[in-house]
């Protein structure tokens, strides 16, 4: 049983009386523990794609299924349980609230959910922000901290509540590569020490190449899947050629 299915997933989006046809007919599949990226120019379709795994979007068509259960007919309540349960959603942006402190930031999953009772809120704030070094921060406001440390306030915030799977939107984007690679083995030990799963969206290969498996979109289809070996590079791969074999498969 894999971890998350996507079955044929297809999205468009209507902007006046056009019509952008964003994911066609996508298909993957992910098993636990593995830390995954998933790589495409601007336009691709790697947010869309993201949103649809931690239900913020429906597919057109094609099915989503977690464990086997399919989540695509799941209800928004259903959807946002979800959310605070299983999924830990590290947006492009961040979505932090800038007028709040990272420690209230790091909170609201713990708002949402069952899992946590309310008397142990803050002892599960304080032991992420230990885990992630950020304790002198939780009482500052976020329009007050760097990008590196805002990044760090929204993985707290993503996996505060154990969720199982990581999901992160280019968190690396806005970054100097010192930060970045804070961020990439901050992610890489959440999967190798305490047992998530990472779908790591990016543009940056160096990032996508210190992953296990690299997924390539273009053009809304899936036009790579491939599991990396140690000592993998970007190399010669013919992102032409490869878009034929799919589209033709
Ligand atoms: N809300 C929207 N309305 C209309 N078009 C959209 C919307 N969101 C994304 N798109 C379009 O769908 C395509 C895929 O976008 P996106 O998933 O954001 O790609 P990426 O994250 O790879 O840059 C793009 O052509 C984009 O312009
Ligand atoms: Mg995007």
């Amino acid at each position: 049983m894999s971890l998350i299915e996507l079955a044929n997933i297809s999205k468009s989006y209507k902007s006046g009386t056009s019509k952008v046809e964003a994911l066609k007919e996508v298909s993957f599949t992910v098993d636990r523990g593995e830390m995954l990226a998933i790589v495409g120019p601007s336009g691709s379709g790697k947010t869309t794609l993201v949103n649809i795994i931690a239900g913020f979007l429906t597919p057109d068509s094609g099915k989503v299924y977690l464990k086997d259960v399919d989540i695509s007919t799941y209800s928004d309540g259903q959807r946002a349980k979800l959310r605070s349960d299983f999924w830990g959603y590290i947006a492009q942006d961040y979505l932090l609230i800038p007028s709040d402190t990272a420690y209230q930031n790091i909170e609201i999953p713990l708002q949402y959910t069952d899992k946590v009772k309310r008397s142990d809120r803050k002892k599960k704030v304080y032991e992420v922000a230990k885990k992630l070094g950020i304790e002198a921060l939780l009482y500052k406001k976020i329009s007050s901290l760097s990008g590196g440390e805002k990044q760090r306030v929204a993985i707290a915030r993503a996996i505060v509540n154990d969720q199982e799977v990581i999901l992160a939107d280019e968190p690396t984007g806005a970054l100097d590569i010192e930060n970045r690679d804070h961020v990439v083995e901050a992610l890489r030990e959440l999967q190798s020490v305490h047992d998530k799963t990472v779908i790591l969206i990016t543009h940056d290969l160096e990032v996508a190449y210190n992953c296990d498996r690299i997924i390539r979109l273009h053009g809304g289809y899936l036009v790579e899947d491939r599991v990396l070996n140690s000592g993998d590079k970007e190399d010669d791969y013919d992102l032409a050629v490869a878009e034929d074999a799919y589209r033709d498969s």
